[in-house]
């Protein structure tokens, strides 16, 4: 079964790149990336995994974790590892789950028959303290994702968590944000004492809270 917006993340035991890993141990309080590939060695896979390698950094600042799958086995993973470092520079620098058996994949539903019968599809999973899913996307296995595009979600994520407000669309950290339409006009003077910017009565336009 799919796995929506606000369900638990699906705990498993799992063989990795590094290592036997329990999911909610390993992730602990800290958010999570959870994302499949297709299958090692092909282009745009080799692609991806090198350019979340390399922004590692900025998914550490944000305190979360990644975590990588194909249903390729544990040797696979090891042998292409040196391909991704030779072609993209970035040696891979968080786990890839060896999931041969499928047995994660068919717990996030990240095999799409109608798409390929045996093969993960780019499933993106981000996933709270909370352990609950914030965040599913799917694309195709013909087109790489855009890593600074999750960064930017999960800055919105992050932000929403902690403040009464929706990020608009094109949102990047220290743009203004919208007053959540649950925030009566009376409350928002407390929470946002800034003010704010009425375009419409149900879009009020504020500083971003903490900048
Ligand atoms: C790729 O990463 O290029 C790819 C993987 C599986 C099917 C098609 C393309």
């Amino acid at each position: 079964m799919a796995v929506r917006l606000g369900d638990d993340a699906p705990d498993f035991t799992a063989e990795t790149t590094e290592g036997t890993l329990s999911f909610y141990d390993w992730k602990g309080d800290s958010w999570a990336l959870l994302f499949s590939h297709p299958k090692d060695f092909t282009p745009v896979c080799t692609t991806e995994l090198g350019a979340v390698a390399g922004r590692k950094p900025e998914f550490d600042k944000r305190d979360t974790k990644i975590i990588g799958l194909s249903v390729d086995p544990l040797d696979s993973h090891q042998d292409w590892a040196g391909d991704i470092a030779d072609v993209t520079g970035n040696a891979l620098n968080f786990p890839l789950i060896a999931d041969a058996d499928r047995k994660v994949a068919d717990l996030y539903d990240m095999i799409h028959p109608e798409a390929n019968d045996t093969l993960t599809v780019r499933s993106i999973f981000v996933i709270g303290p909370d352990n609950k899913v914030k965040l599913t996307l799917t694309y195709p296995a013909s087109t790489g994702r855009n890593w600074d595009e999750i960064l930017r979600v999960i800055d919105s994520l992050q932000l929403t968590a902690k403040h009464k407000v929706a990020t608009p669309s094109d949102w990047t950290d220290g743009d203004d944000v919208i007053i959540s339409g649950a925030v009566s006009d009376e409350d928002a003077k407390d929470a946002f004492p800034d003010g704010w910017d009425a375009k419409k009565p149900y879009l009020r336009l504020t500083k971003q809270p903490d900048k």
